[in-house]
């Protein structure tokens, strides 16, 4: 027995009409119209917390909307769960992957599907046509693997190729670059206009406007729950897609040099083994000064999350030493990390840094409740933990009906801006910050950046490591670029160019 071969459910058009969805607080959207067209990439944009995700959630019968249609090739449909969506041809790949960790990508895909009877599903049938998906679509994946062994960017390919395996005609991919190394970033849109091409209609979210413009033919910008309206993408600069999304201009900053202290930070002949058997960090040798932001390029899973974990003391060190401020720190923990001046931003927050079922005001406590500040006696201080939660919301624009609302609540963007609080809030002698700005809107990447050129004009000595080309050469004094396990070489502000820079990431040595 074999599986009905699936076939491509053709969708001309989608129309979202007049969609309004409340949650407890806040009017997530109000009177939202889309239309999304076949062949075409339709990109959807606005600030953290602007209702995307909820709206395209909608879509994929994940939420019911309170008020207004949804309409396929022009007919009224109802999506009662993603099952009913998935049966019309829609599509999703969420902000955070759904995989089952313990299972193969084969049959991961396989999850759910109609097995035609079968107790036992013909592995071997999908893996052929996973396959076939994978060729037709430049999707480059094995069947047999575990999705516990795959990097992000695979464990992506394989969330799309169980789309197209269930015959998607409308695929939404919810910030789909956001865990993206740019050259991932280049494959995935080579398969995007593939899947254009063969006539699938595309929503595209993301925060990166570059991205948007070269790969979106029509663009939609949400702001506070309501449209500010559709607009052929070819039209539209960047500038005005960021007035749109934030209502004022937002532009790069561009950072003064300062004086540099000490050695803070002093990593020597480090040496970590990885997850795969490999050694994932081959000695690494990095100094960095009070007051300077070390910039740690690469593509990803050439050492950078090993380095960040050793750092933070979440990952065993088998030689070579870490010394902040002259006390060795090598096999502390990350509390006696925490209490000899080191903060850490974490690269996965929302699995290392926070706890989904606490409030906005727990999570913002989590690693502080012992702090003298708030605490009174043996009790810690509600009316000033209050306080500062409240006025951290503001900072940082966190967008929350209120500081006791759960964060599994928030939008992406908003949890993350919520960790980064909490972590820059500290003055830390040093701060070991992975991909800060990963799923943050532009202007709270703004206000990120200038909290950490703050720490750094305090004398902070600051590890920035990050896939962000762009945020890396902004904010770096000095730049490393890490390959296979070491330092290709570090390079001053000015040698610090993107053709540079890219070479010593291949792993070609700067002359
Ligand atoms: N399940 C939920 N319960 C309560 N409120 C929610 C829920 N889901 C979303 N919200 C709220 O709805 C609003 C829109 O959130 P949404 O996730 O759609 O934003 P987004 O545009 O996708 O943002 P981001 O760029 O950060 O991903 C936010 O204020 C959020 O807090
Ligand atoms: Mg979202």
């Amino acid at each position: 027995m074999t599986l009905p071969e699936p076939k491509q459910k053709h969708i001309q058009r989608i129309e979202m009409r007049d969609i309004v969805k409340r949650f407890p607080g806040v009017v997530a959207n109000n009177k939202v119209n889309l239309q999304i067209n076949a062949g075409e990439v339709h990109a959807l944009l606005g600030e953290n917390g602007a209702g995307k995700s909820t709206l395209m959630r909608q879509l994929y019968g994940l939420y019911r909307p309170d008020e207004g249609q949804i309409l396929v090739n022009d007919k009224p449909q109802v999506f009662h769960s993603p099952a009913d969506a998935i049966l019309a041809g829609i599509g999703m790949i969420h902000q955070h992957f759904m995989l089952v960790p313990t299972l193969s990508v084969a049959e991961n895909v396989a999850l759910g599907l109609q097995s035609s009877h079968e107790p036992l599903l013909d592995l071997q049938n999908v893996s052929q046509r996973i396959e076939k998906l994978s060729q037709a679509y430049g999707l480059k994946v094995e069947p047999d693997a575990y999705i516990w062994q795959l990097s992000v960017g695979e464990q992506q390919r394989v969330e799309i190729i169980k789309a197209l395996y269930r015959g998607a005609g409308i695929i939404i991919l919810d910030e789909p670059t956001a865990v993206l190394t740019p050259q991932e970033v280049n494959d995935l849109f080579v398969t995007l206009k593939r899947m254009t091409s063969e006539g699938h209609g595309l929503v595209f979210i993301s925060h990166k406007l570059h991205e948007v413009m070269a790969i979106s033919d029509q663009v939609t910008v949400l702001r506070d729950g309501q449209s500010m309206g559709t607009r052929p993408a070819k039209g539209v600069t960047r500038d005005e897609m960021v007035k749109m999304m934030v209502g004022r201009e937002v532009k790069p900053l561009a950072p003064q040099p300062v004086q540099t202290g000490e050695v803070c930070l002093q990593i020597s002949g480090l040496r970590a083994a990885g997850d795969r058997e490999t050694e994932a960090l081959r000695g690494v040798d990095l100094n960095v000064h009070a007051g300077e932001i070390l910039g740690v390029a690469g593509v990803s899973g050439n050492g950078q999350r090993e380095l960040a974990q050793c750092l933070a003391g979440l990952r065993k060190v088998t030689g070579g030493r870490i010394l902040l401020n002259g006390q060795d720190i090598t096999q502390a923990s990350l509390q006696e990390r925490m209490a000899a001046g080191q903060s850490y931003i974490p690269e996965e927050r929302m699995r290392d840094g926070a706890i989904r079922e606490f409030s906005v005001q727990e999570n913002l406590f989590l690693r502080d409740h012992a702090a003298s500040a708030f605490t009174n006696g043996i009790f810690l201080h509600f009316a000033r933990m209050a306080a500062r939660t409240r006025e951290v919301i503001q900072q940082y624009s966190i967008k929350a009906p209120s500081a006791e609302t759960p964060i599994k609540n928030l939008s992406g963007g908003n949890i993350q801006k919520l960790i980064m609080a909490r972590e820059l809030s500290r003055q830390p002698k040093a701060l070991i910050a992975a991909q800060p700005t990963r799923g943050v809107d532009i202007g709270a990447t703004e206000y990120i950046h200038q909290r950490l050129l703050e720490q750094r004009a305090n004398g902070t000595a600051i590890l920035l490591i990050s896939e962000d080309l762009d945020e890396i050469r902004t904010l770096s004094d000095r730049v490393a670029v890490m390959y296979e396990g070491q330092m290709m070489g570090i390079l001053s502000r000015d040698e610090a160019s993107v053709e540079t820079i890219g070479l010593m990431m291949a792993g070609v040595a700067a002359t």
